[in-house]
């Protein structure tokens, strides 16, 4: 892994100015201000929000939106659309290229907020065939002055059955045009050899109303999970994936599915070009780069950060790499969804300029705020 170049370029990321938590002294002058959305989250909601337990507020946040109350009160605000922003990949159309990362909405419940915040589409999962409560808590934490997370959630999820009812009420009442990924993995108690079972279990059960899939062989906090990667267990899931969805294809209108695999960034060179080669050679649309990273070196020395995926501002140089690999590599035999250190329409740009077809977004949404969706579509289209 150390010999890689993909693994080394990147200096230690520089931190933003300290995190100051929101004195309501400054609220009454400066109020009109504030009318401005984007500052509503950032100087009120989000100090409120981060002053709880992360995975706290992600649970509280996660059970109002699937409430669905709002979402009718907030497509006004959130909308905007223009044929500029449409994408196709694969067999697909989005109405533009931003969508939420997997993780967000683990069990699918919130799948009508996401399209009333105006993403393009949403990765919902990571689902196992079974539920499965994940690692010990404290498992989630902010690391504010660097724009980051680090979690080590282990594929916490209530499994394919209750996922399977959420998805088919959610997709009765979603735009016609928002497309929804469903990003599935493997159960912790389940060997290595017989994980492709695990693969065809979800993706069998889920067929119907996935529009894509992602292959998750990448988190780090499932022991084991990455060493799906290599070409011997890989190849296996995705062949075994693949005719499945040549059979299905047949008792199912709609056509076959695209597949996406979703890659870690702290893969070197070689092991990325086996990925590559077996992705092509199974057909599949494109790779999801990337997963959070296990390394630290993008972090400043002699502080002890929490075991677990980083995530945010210092992943992105090196997902970044990852897409140029890939792209260089693959050229369009594969199209990437990037993912990593997205929070603005500049991090969308390098992405797409590298050659990403489109991005997704998790940890830049919870810095940022929803409103974050709107505006980086509008400055795509202003600069296009
Ligand atoms: C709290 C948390 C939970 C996550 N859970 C999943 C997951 O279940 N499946 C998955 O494929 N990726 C998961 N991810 C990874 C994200 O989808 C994404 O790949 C990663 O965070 C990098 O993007 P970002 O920098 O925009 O956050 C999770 C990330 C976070 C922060």
């Amino acid at each position: 892994m150390e010999n890689s170049s993909l693994y080394k370029p990147y200096k230690p990321y520089k931190p933003y100015k300290p995190y100051k938590p929101y004195k309501l002294s400054s609220f009454s002058p400066i109020f009109p201000l504030f009318l401005y959305y984007t500052m509503i989250y950032k100087k009120i909601v989000r100090p409120v929000l981060f002053q709880f337990d992360p995975e706290a507020v992600h649970n509280f946040t996660m059970n109002m939106l699937s409430i669905g109350i709002m979402d009718n009160v907030m497509r006004p605000f959130y909308h905007y659309e223009n044929e500029k922003l449409k994408v196709k990949v694969g067999n697909l159309t989005f109405r533009n290229p931003i969508g939420l990362a997997a993780g967000m909405d683990k069990n699918c419940t919130a799948l009508h907020a996401w399209d009333a915040m105006g993403f393009g589409f949403a990765e919902v999962g990571t689902v196992t065939p079974l539920p499965q409560e994940g690692n010990p808590k404290p498992r989630m934490f902010r690391l504010p002055e660097y724009r980051a997370i680090i979690n080590r959630l282990g594929f916490n999820n209530h499994g394919a059955d209750e996922f399977e009812k959420n998805i088919h009420t959610a997709k009765e009442d979603l735009s016609n045009d928002f497309i929804t990924g469903v990003n599935i993995g493997k159960n912790k108690r389940t060997p290595l050899e017989e994980a492709y079972q695990d693969y065809k279990f979800s993706f069998e059960k889920l067929y119907e109303y996935a529009d894509y899939f992602t292959i998750n062989v990448s988190s780090p906090n499932t022991e084991g999970l990455r060493e799906l990667q290599q070409k011997k267990y890989i190849d296996k899931i995705l062949n075994s994936l693949q005719q499945l969805n040549k059979e299905l294809d047949r008792i199912y209108p709609d056509g076959s599915k695209d597949i996406f695999l979703k890659i870690a960034p702290d893969l070197t060179e070689q092991e990325i070009g086996d990925i590559i080669e077996v992705s092509i050679n199974n057909n599949l649309t494109g790779i999801i780069a990337t997963n959070t990273t296990i390394s630290r070196e993008s972090l400043p020395d002699g502080v002890t950060y929490e075991i677990g995926g980083l995530s945010g501002k210092p992943l992105k140089e090196m997902a970044n790499n990852v897409i140029k690999f890939i792209k260089d590599k693959a050229g369009d035999k594969l199209a990437v969804i990037a993912c990593g250190g997205v929070f603005t329409a500049k991090d969308v740009k390098e992405k797409l300029d590298l050659g990403a077809s489109l991005v997704q977004m998790y940890t830049g949404f919870i810095y940022e705020g929803p409103f974050a969706v709107k505006k980086i579509k509008k400055r795509m289209v202003k600069e296009k």
